[in-house]
């Protein structure tokens, strides 16, 4: 079965990939390498020894679209193609609701035109908002404070109403916060600019590349005063997306996480331990949007697909470490 992988050169798609070959489904990539570098496919076929079929190019692109389509039997489509930086949103909401909502409004325009049923997206636990209470459930109430995770929220009340329409079957899997990378040190993420996100600074800043960790805040209320979210082993992730595509169908939404919360010195600690390397870090201010704590109940997605992460956080240090070591 082919299976078409939006933003499939990325970091959680590429994964993904891998994790298809191994399964024996066949992967058609689109990917427009705005964010990732067309080497990883060499990767992925270094780990799996075997190809993908590759398109580059814009999601939105309807003709590139209609091409994919005429040329691949599609059983399934999983779309990660999409900007994802918070911060980045606030500073240019419109590039953000263009790219992210257009290009699923063509994809989903297109799987009807040509029949493909079976769609899963890339959503996040930032719809969630705030939480009144932990660990987050599936229905709990949704709210956004980014035009990032708006137009997560808003995707998903699009394909609320596709599935009312035209009975597709969609999958909706909520990340919590995948880091970590694929053990053979072939895959995983090193953005080029100063990254948003927890990890990849840390890993920046035990490299030398960059010189401190700004510590977010260590007033919020948790153990220790740092923010706490549910760090999930983009392997586990990858894994999570087989078993939704096994079983498919109807509309569902799934977390994906492990339901462990860990602070930011829970990292910093961890990371040095297992690695063996010190990360400065001072504390700072809060990060303007940044929640206290975040962590998942993923009950359901055992209970329905038979997954749970395995991974833990000496793991997703060590893995995400080893990739910029074997790839400086
Ligand atoms: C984690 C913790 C920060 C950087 C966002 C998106 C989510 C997903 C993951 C895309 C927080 C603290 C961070 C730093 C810090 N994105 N921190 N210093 O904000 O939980 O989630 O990224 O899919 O949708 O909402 O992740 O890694 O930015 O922050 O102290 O330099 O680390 O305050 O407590 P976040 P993050």
């Amino acid at each position: 079965m082919k299976i078409l992988v939006t933003g499939g050169c990325g970091y959680i798609g590429s994964h993904t990939v891998v994790e298809l070959l191994n399964n024996n489904y066949e992967v058609v990539i689109i990917d427009n390498l705005s964010n990732s570098k067309k080497e990883v496919i060499d990767n992925i076929k270094r780990i799996t020894g075997k190809d993908v079929t590759f398109y580059e190019g814009n999601v939105q692109d309807k003709s590139l679209l209609d091409k994919i389509f005429k040329e691949n039997k599609i059983y399934a489509v999983i779309h990660f193609a999409g900007f994802k930086a918070v911060g980045e949103s606030v500073r240019e909401p419109l590039k953000y609701y263009e790219n992210n909502l257009d290009s699923t409004l063509y994809l989903l325009e297109k799987m009807k035109e040509y029949g493909c049923k079976n769609f899963i997206f890339s959503s996040s636990a930032t719809v969630y908002g705030k939480p009144d209470k932990l660990p987050i459930k599936e229905d709990f109430p949704l709210s956004t404070t980014n035009p990032y995770g708006t137009t997560k929220l808003m995707i998903e009340g699009i394909l609320k109403d596709v599935y009312n329409a035209d009975k597709l079957n969609i999958t909706i899997l909520r990340y919590f916060n995948p880091i970590g990378a694929h053990e053979s040190g072939l895959l995983g993420e090193n953005p080029n600019d100063i990254p948003n996100n927890l990890m990849p600074y840390i890993v920046k800043v035990a490299t030398g590349e960059l010189e401190c960790l700004s510590v977010f805040g260590n007033d919020y209320d948790t153990h220790d005063g740092t923010g706490v979210r549910d760090y999930i082993h983009v392997v586990d992730l990858a894994k999570g997306h087989i078993k939704a595509l096994e079983h498919i169908g109807g509309l569902h939404y799934y977390n994906l996480g492990t339901g462990n919360g860990y602070s930011v010195l829970d990292i910093v600690n961890t990371f040095s331990k297992v690695n063996n390397v010190k990360v400065n870090y001072k504390i700072t201010d809060r990060r303007p949007g940044d929640i206290d704590a975040c962590y998942a109940d993923s009950s359901l997605a055992f209970k329905e697909l038979g997954w749970k992460a395995t991974k833990g956080l000496e793991e997703m240090c060590k893995d995400s470490y080893n990739y910029v070591i074997k790839n400086k």
